[in-house]
């Protein structure tokens, strides 16, 4: 009895003053600046293969709790087109279309999703465009888009795999590139102010420009 507690305490006392030593050299080493951040020095193949890894498991679980229509509509697809066109193309590309060359820049690189839909269920590519992608550039645009037009961008990907880039150019030529989103906006406070962004210019007409709320003024300190 004596004896196994003492092993137990020696045993326990080791871990905890191991774990001291780890957190003191992590501790050190990002004190020093000994950990790189910079995008051009990407993760070693292995431990970036790890954190896709653990993105696909994590949504695949998550998204169980998202229930998709049973169908999308026409209209749905079309409305997608122009918030992928707008939002996404410049990261991900799209039939017939590069993405910019900055992503170049980026690690991760944004993947072309021209076959996202044959990858993923509808369920889950809501929530990856819902939530965001930690640490990688992958935005949650629930800040920023109301929920149906996040599944109206799901409509789209759905049908992008038939989509040719002959009918991607002509959705271009029908609706313009880069048409402005916002077609309602957001509920709630803005999750950011675009000012001075197109968004806020009112640029294309039929489209209203948005316009952020007034700051609330505050009472000058001291008064009532
Ligand atoms: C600033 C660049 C950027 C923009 C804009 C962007 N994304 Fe992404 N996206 C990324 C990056 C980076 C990843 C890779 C994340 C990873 O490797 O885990 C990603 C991953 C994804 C994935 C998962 C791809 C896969 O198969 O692993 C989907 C789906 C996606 N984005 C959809 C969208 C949609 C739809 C939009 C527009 C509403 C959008 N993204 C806008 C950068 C971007």
């Amino acid at each position: 009895m004596e004896e196994r507690n003492r092993t137990r305490l020696t045993w326990s006392l080791g871990a905890l003053i191991a774990a001291g030593v780890l957190a003191g050299v992590v501790g050190l080493v990002e004190v020093a600046g000994g950990f790189d951040t910079a995008a051009t020095h990407p993760f070693p193949q292995p431990a970036t293969w790890l954190v896709h890894r653990t993105m696909i498991d994590s949504v695949k679980w998550r998204a169980q709790s998202v229930s998709p229509p049973p169908k999308f509509t026409e209209p749905q697809v079309m409305a997608g087109f122009r918030d992928y066109d707008a939002d996404c193309a410049m990261c991900h590309g799209a039939p017939g279309v590069g993405r910019q060359p900055w992503v170049a820049g980026m690690d991760p690189p944004p993947p072309y999703l021209l076959d996202a839909a044959n990858r993923w269920r509808p369920e889950e590519l809501y929530f990856i465009v819902s939530e965001g992608v930690k640490m990688t550039g992958m935005p949650a645009w629930r800040k920023a888009l109301p929920k149906d037009e996040i599944w109206n961008i799901v409509a789209f990907l759905e049908a992008m795999p038939r989509t040719t880039a002959a009918d991607y150019a002509r959705l271009r030529a029908t609706y313009g590139p880069g048409a402005p989103i916002f077609t309602q906006p957001p509920k709630g406070p803005p999750a950011f102010s675009p000012a001075g962004s197109e968004l806020n210019q009112g640029a294309v007409p039929g489209v209203a420009a948005q316009t952020a709320p007034p700051a609330r003024s505050r009472p000058a300190p001291g008064a009532p």
